[in-house]
């Protein structure tokens, strides 16, 4: 999608969203309401994460996910509140969660709708106690069988080249909605008191080269020993390199898209695929890395180019600024 002017600072998501859809004649208006579904589940979550601590919304639900992770209460408080935004207008044929083992459908009462919607609905749980920034990640696919037929994995396992739209949520200083929907990257700062979000980061390019890295440096000793060897040199290199490692991959990368920098979470001898999920953490973040002028690859590929072939599957994940993610990709690419 493309738009004849830019956005002046100020303009609220709902004009964006117009305005974005107005532009196809063809639009039926169900990817505006799936945006308008999102903006509203964000602002819900994002209103319980602030009075977390008040809400009763703290510690863990004492259920294990399917990914063997212990469910925190905001982990379901936020899969419930998207999936209830979205099940009921007529837009959605799919959603994909980190937090259900299957994938979801809107019940038969309800249109099975255009799109298929995959999330994480609450990334870096572990820092919820400890309110650290935490997020949620959604990539939107339009889905492949016939609106208002059931729908099924063909329409969810997909190539990164497929995803029409993806996004974030920041819940941090500020809750912000960052949205690359085929007209560049945008963010949106939510006004708590006005409940909108108004466009504060409008057009986010990343530079093609930084001076930040973000990676658990705990595993190095299991990791690839020329992975552990390019770090030490740009630690040894006199550069100014920085390291920046928040553990949760939405502000990780939100860091770095602003302010320049590779995040990275390669594989380790325990975890051949790494830790993060291709489907609804890597590729929604890979569509906006490279719409902003940056890249994602898996240390071989484009992360983009990746087929998902199981809902919950991992890959190794190298997203960032061009030059780095080139580079770190060519050396883990050698034989
Ligand atoms: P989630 O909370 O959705 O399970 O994701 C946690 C992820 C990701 O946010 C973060 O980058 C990573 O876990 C951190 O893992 P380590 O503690 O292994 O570094
Ligand atoms: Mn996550
Ligand atoms: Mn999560």
């Amino acid at each position: 999608m493309t738009f004849d002017h830019p956005f002046e600072e100020g303009t609220t998501l709902d004009r964006f969203i117009f305005e974005t859809t107005q532009a196809h004649p063809e639009a039926t208006g169900q990817f505006a309401t799936l945006l308008q579904q999102v903006s509203l589940a964000a602002r819900m979550v994002s209103s319980r994460v602030n009075r977390a601590g008040l809400a009763g919304m703290l510690g863990a639900t004492g259920e294990v996910n399917v990914q063997g992770e212990f469910v925190q209460k905001l982990d379901e408080y936020a899969n419930n509140t998207f999936k209830k935004a979205l099940e009921h207008p007529g837009v959605v044929a799919a959603i994909a969660s980190e937090e259900d083992e299957r994938p979801f459908y809107p019940p038969d009462r309800f249109r099975s709708g255009r799109y298929v919607f995959c999330m994480d609905p609450l990334d870096g749980s572990s820092n919820i106690d400890v309110n650290a920034t935490i997020g949620t990640i959604f990539a939107i696919f339009r889905r492949r069988s016939p609106e208002g037929t059931r729908a099924g994995m063909d329409d969810i396992l997909r190539s990164g080249r497929d995803i029409v739209a993806a996004g974030y949520v920041i819940y941090g200083s500020g809750t912000v909605l960052v949205i690359a929907a085929g007209s560049g990257v945008h963010g949106f700062t939510l006004d708590p008191n006005v409940g909108e979000f108004f466009l504060s980061h409008p057009d986010i390019r990343l530079a093609p080269s930084a001076r930040t890295y973000s990676i658990n440096e705990g595993y190095a000793a299991s990791w690839d020993p020329r992975l552990r060897q390019w770090i030490e040199g740009l630690k040894s290199s006199g550069d100014g390199w920085k390291a920046r490692y928040i553990g949760s991959l939405v502000a990780d990368f939100h860091r770095n898209l602003l302010k320049g920098g590779i995040f990275l979470y390669p594989a380790t001898r325990s975890s051949p695929q790494g830790k993060l999920r291709l489907l609804y953490e890597a590729m929604p973040l890979a569509f906006i890395a490279e719409a902003a002028g940056g890249a994602a690859t898996d240390g071989h590929r484009p992360i983009l180019d990746l087929e998902a072939t199981a809902l919950h599957q991992r890959a190794p994940l190298f997203i960032g600024n061009r030059e780095e993610v080139a580079a770190v990709t060519e050396l883990l690419s050698q034989p």
